[in-house]
């Protein structure tokens, strides 16, 4: 056997032992493939981004979960630059991290900005007015989400644990496929490498009398092979690489691109990924770092990331067509 079959034969291992029910996200599935049957029907690019962290539960009926650091950053803000770029979009997230254009308030209180208008004040009428002088921006922000809602190109679907995060990637993939190089993949997310089998977790919430706590964290099979071989083949992809060492970055990078054959690692340092990352390529590595000054003006290194990964599609697109 194959070292590929093996992979699959994993992966599909994982989806008998995971109840994994389609059934359960056919809202979700079923707006995928609206969505994606619209943008096919008028030969438009749309990218697949995924964002956030995934919670791997430790008890059957779950109190406590294993999460990790990602906050979504990267995927909301490339989330726009697709959009700006004219991409449609659909926004895969772990509830509770940011979101394309709302993630600009996260750092504040929306209600700072609201008012209630004096003549609304005896609850006669039901008129907020907004002070756009606290935040300048805001009119650009609401204009861009209106332009990107109204014109039906962002799509933005939760989930929240990693056996969630899976069937919806699968999905999506598969409904993707009927793109097939005018669709991206831009894995953001920071998907759990570990987890509980549901056979392995206790019923009930775990117990702290029964003394310290010992775990054996299963592994969770790289998706990506499928992704790449069987759900989505004729797209282009592009993962990330999330490190803390520089030393072995660049090899797992071009490990990853060897193993699975896409087309592109993103390998960022987690300290540096704000200001820092690296584009792999079989052929190359093309360091993107944002200026000093752009940093200080809280400058997006998302922006300049989404428009090489659009030239790069942009040139597999005309490849693949001849
Ligand atoms: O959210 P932020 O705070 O802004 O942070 C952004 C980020 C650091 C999370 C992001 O830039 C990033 O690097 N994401 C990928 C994290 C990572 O290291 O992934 P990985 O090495 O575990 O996986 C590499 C790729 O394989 C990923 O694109 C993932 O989609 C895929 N994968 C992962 C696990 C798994 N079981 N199957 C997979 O296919």
């Amino acid at each position: 056997m194959e070292a590929d079959d093996i992979d699959l034969d994993v992966v599909d291992l994982f989806f008998d032992d995971n109840d994994y029910n389609p059934k359960k996200y056919q809202d979700d599935i079923s707006k995928i493939q609206t969505f994606v049957a619209g943008h096919h029907a008028r030969m438009n690019k749309v990218v697949l981004v995924t964002s956030g962290g995934t919670a791997i539960p430790l008890e059957n009926q779950a109190v406590r979960f294993i999460e990790n650091f990602s906050g979504g950053k990267r995927g909301a803000a490339s989330a726009e630059y697709f959009l700006s770029e004219g991409y449609g979009v659909i926004f895969l997230y772990r509830q509770g991290s940011l979101r394309p254009y709302s993630r600009h308030f996260a750092g504040g209180n929306i209600l700072d900005v609201l008012e209630i208008r004096e003549d609304c004040k005896d609850g006669t009428c039901s008129q907020l007015q907004v002070d756009t002088t606290k935040m300048p921006s805001l009119m650009a922000i609401v204009e861009a989400y209106q332009t990107a809602k109204n014109s039906g190109r962002l799509l933005e679907v939760s989930y929240h644990s990693l056996v969630d995060y899976i069937a919806l990637l699968k999905a999506s993939s598969e409904a993707l496929h009927l793109l097939g190089s005018l669709a991206v993949f831009y894995l953001a997310a920071a998907v759990s490498d570990f987890y509980i089998p549901p056979s392995d977790m206790p019923k009930h919430k775990i117990q702290s009398t029964s003394g310290p706590l010992q775990l054996a964290l299963h592994q969770v099979p790289k998706f990506l092979r499928a992704l790449v071989s069987k759900w989505s083949p004729k797209a282009f992809v592009a993962t990330f690489k999330l490190e803390t060492d520089e030393a072995i970055l660049i090899d797992k990078a071009l490990g990853a691109l060897s193993k699975y054959g896409h087309q592109v690692v993103i390998a960022n340092i987690l300290h540096e990924r704000r200001y820092r990352v690296i584009i792999v390529t079989k052929e190359e590595q093309k360091e993107l770092l944002l200026s000093r000054a752009s940093q200080d003006q809280e400058h997006d290194i998302e922006r300049v990331i989404v428009r090489d990964i659009c030239i790069r599609h942009d040139q597999f697109h005309k490849g693949t067509e001849v």
